[in-house]
């Protein structure tokens, strides 16, 4: 029986896990990207399951989910303020602009996202995919009527049928948006090499990915998750400096 290849590098081995990943990318004329929350908290912004995550303290359930939009609309309202209010001095970071650089040269396609931040925007990548919706863009819930933040703050209901205003978010019990699924998991069948980043791959759709890719994996995250793929490699560390350390060339 033939030995099995490394997976794993973590540590000072991490550089030797980052050349594989350089080559993997030279080697693949099509690159998708797939993040998740892990790759915005070095810009500040808490994941929902890491070790301060928001899902540690609250349950999804009684504040992100169309049930308690429907049952409880007030903490749904505060949970959602609160967490917009957060992002008011949010930035990219370094991870979010090598990103949007790869793109602009050719070296990555597209990048799919579960993060409702709007960073890869704000650092300039043009082809987001965002699954999760964006929690800055506010609609009714009824007639998607699109309408702006501080009405969402102020509690007004929706000026054309009056119902109540939420973000432009997925929630729990509700549907990803077909059209932006379709195209993410069209540039994720045909890629070469998919770049997961920052995800605990919990949450169903988003976690088929990596199995619906027919290529070369590869996962980099600061802990290791259990996840019935096996990733061609896994870096274990954070984003944004797995991100620094790629060769620029
Ligand atoms: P999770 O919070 O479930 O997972 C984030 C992962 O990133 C965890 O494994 C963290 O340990 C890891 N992580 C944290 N900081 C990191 C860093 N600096 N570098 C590398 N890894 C880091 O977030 P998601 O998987 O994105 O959905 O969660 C998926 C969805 O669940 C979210 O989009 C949200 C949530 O409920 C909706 O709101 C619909």
């Amino acid at each position: 029986m033939g030995r099995k290849p490394r997976v794993e590098y973590k540590g000072e081995d991490i550089e030797n896990g980052v050349k594989i990943l350089a080559k993997l990318m030279r080697e693949s004329a099509n690159t998708v990207v797939l993040t998740g929350a892990g790759m915005d908290t070095e810009s500040n912004i808490p994941d929902f399951r890491g070790k301060n995550g928001w899902w540690k303290s609250i349950d999804p359930r009684l504040v992100a989910s169309i049930d308690s939009f429907y049952e409880n609309y007030e903490l749904f309202h505060e949970f959602y303020t609160t967490r917009i209010k957060r992002l008011e001095d949010i930035k990219p970071h370094e991870g979010h602009y090598i990103l949007a650089d790869f793109e602009r040269r050719g070296i990555i396609k597209s990048i799919a996202t579960q993060n409702v931040s709007g960073l890869h925007h704000m650092a300039g990548s043009k082809k987001v995919y965002e699954l999760h919706g964006n929690i800055k863009k506010i609609k009714c819930n009824q007639c998607n009527h699109e309408t702006e933040l501080k009405d969402f703050f102020n509690k007004k209901n929706c000026s054309l049928c009056g119902n109540l205003l939420r973000p432009d978010v997925v929630l729990f019990g509700e549907a990803l948006p077909a059209d932006v699924w379709a195209l993410a998991e069209n540039d994720i069948r045909k890629c070469d090499l998919l770049i997961v980043i920052g995800t605990s791959l919990e949450v169903y759709p988003v976690n088929q990915f990596p199995k619906i890719a027919k290529s070369k994996t590869v996962f980099i995250n600061n802990e290791d998750i259990s996840f019935d793929h096996e990733f061609d490699i896994k870096l274990i560390g954070k984003a944004k400096e797995v991100l620094k350390m790629m060769p620029s060339t």
